[in-house]
């Protein structure tokens, strides 16, 4: 009897096979980095072929670091970085581009246009989001556009788009040789081409964007039996059952199965999901209405999601881009060598600002300079940056539900610094609160796969397997807090119209 649920982790820096038994814990886990290609200013691409590579050979990592062996494993889900696009060929495989990465913003202009008459917020009824460069469906048109002879080869139904669930499915179902082209409600509900309400994908704006619909992947349940990993190859014959959205699976593995109930993740971006049950709450204040998990029959449960392109990866561009620190934990430690921000404000609008902003002409900025700042006060700003955006969205959701949130449930890699949940709380006024098992992204999908295959009986299995490790309580004057928040307020303003 297999006694565990794998799940593949496909995330903007890197990919993750991770093992799961029945309680939720840990058993195994491998993980590989893949490039950032950034080809011009705003340009970010991934190269699938690498990406699929690194899938293999976290799977087969995974296994081995635990002594296991393909018998042991259940049913194994699916989970990724959302938008992110690829187009490939139907009878080899092979990509026609690189993947264009949600943070991409190339498609400007796109996005600009189809917006110029009936403005940003055309498809919002029906799609839950705003036209912005975040979402697939510019993306795909991008590369028809763009890649040579290629919009008659799509015509021809030559072509696949899916999302990186999708590509990860059609490479271990088979590929060429009879690979699903299937992706679920989570995924397709951020590329501004399905309908929320039926989950379908919508012909006319299918039309109105020119993407041929027989690119487009069929849309199933985030879980049920999709298929089985092919016959020769890491995880042979066991059956593929769930798939769920990178965010949308860690607002599952949070246990945030009831309307009201939200999650904050601290990845590369930072993303805000408050359960709104079976109603499509749609916003009037910045936020995406969003699929958050359909599992089989079942009805159909929705999301208003606060989504902000840049905070762990400001760390990383700390690191990297200006060598101010060694190693992404180290901020902590740096930043601790001062009191408070020193008057610095860092508003990273790498990407443009996304929620509750969609401002593709904002470009980032650090304000409040002066011959006192040094490296530690940058820190805490670069920290602090995560702490506001998170605060601009809890307040919009705040806004758009009516119910303020009493508390947030988070998870992600920064989660561990100490210094930035502090924080956290200090700038929300609420307590932040730390699960356990921190992995909940992979854990969501691993439960919608374990759900599919009878592994695990009922939501309740999931309630019960959540547990608290900390809690993190408001320590901040409101005097502070409010002047700290007033004073981002104005920074943000400070990063707009860079881009005509
Ligand atoms: O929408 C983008 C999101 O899915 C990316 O998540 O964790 O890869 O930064 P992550």
């Amino acid at each position: 009897m297999a006694s565990y649920v794998a799940a593949i982790d496909q995330g903007t820096t890197s990919t993750r096979c991770m093992i799961f038994d029945r309680g939720g814990r840990v058993v195994a886990v491998n993980q590989k980095e893949h490039r950032q290609i950034f080809p011009k200013a705003g340009w970010v691409e991934h190269d699938p072929t690498e990406i699929w590579n690194n899938v293999r050979q976290v799977c087969a990592g995974a296994l081995a670091s635990a002594d296991l062996v393909t018998g042991d494993i259940a049913a194994c889900g699916i989970t990724n970085q959302r938008e992110t696009t690829v187009v490939w060929e139907k009878a080899t495989g092979k990509p026609v581009y690189n993947a264009i990465v949600w943070q991409d913003t190339r498609t400007d202009a796109i996005v600009n246009q189809l917006g110029a008459e009936e403005g940003q917020n055309r498809f919002q009824e029906k799609t839950g989001l705003p036209l912005a460069t975040y979402f697939s469906g510019p993306k795909v048109k991008w590369v028809l556009d763009n890649v040579d002879g290629i919009r008659e080869r799509a015509e021809k139904g030559e072509l696949l788009f899916g999302n990186m669930d999708t590509w990860v499915l059609w490479n271990s179902t088979g590929g060429p040789d009879g690979g699903l082209h299937v992706t679920d409600p989570t995924n397709a509900s951020r590329t501004l081409l399905m309908d929320l309400e039926t989950l379908q994908w919508d012909p006319d704006i299918c039309a109105e964007i020119g993407i041929p619909m027989s690119m487009l992947p069929e849309i199933r349940s985030s879980s049920e039996v999709y298929g089985h990993f092919r016959e020769r190859g890491v995880f042979a014959g066991v059956p593929i059952a769930g798939i769920l959205g990178d965010q949308q699976a860690a607002t599952f593995g949070q246990a945030c199965l009831s309307p009201g109930e939200a999650k904050n993740t601290y990845g590369t971006g930072n993303f805000v999901l408050l359960n709104t049950g079976t109603e499509r709450v749609i916003s009037r204040n910045g936020l995406l209405t969003t699929v958050g998990y359909k599992i089989g029959n079942n009805d159909t449960v929705y999301c208003l999601e606060g989504s902000i392109a840049v905070t762990g990866s400001l760390v990383q561009w700390m690191r990297d881009n200006l060598g101010l620190i060694g190693s992404a934990p180290e901020i902590e430690q740096v930043a601790r060598t001062v009191e408070d921000n020193g008057g610095a404000y860092f508003v990273p609008a790498f990407s443009g600002l996304f929620a509750p902003h969609w401002r593709s002409d904002a470009r980032g900025a650090i304000v409040g300079l002066t011959r006192y700042v040094n490296r530690g006060n940058l820190a805490r700003a670069v920290l602090e940056a995560t702490a506001f955006q998170t605060r601009e969205v809890i307040e919009a959701m705040n806004a758009d539900s009516g119910v303020p949130l009493k508390s947030l449930k988070v998870d992600g890699g920064m989660v561990v610094n100490e210094l930035l949940m502090q924080f956290q709380a200090d700038i929300l006024g609420v307590p932040v609160i730390r699960p356990v098992v921190n992995e909940t992204t992979a854990l969501g999908a691993a439960y919608a796969a374990g759900l599919a295959v009878g592994f695990w009986e009922s939501e309740v299995d999931i309630r019960s397997n959540w547990a608290k490790d900390k809690q993190w309580d408001p320590m901040m004057t409101e005097e502070v807090r409010e002047k700290e928040y007033a004073n981002w307020k104005k920074a943000v303003t400070k990063t707009f119209d860079w881009v005509d």
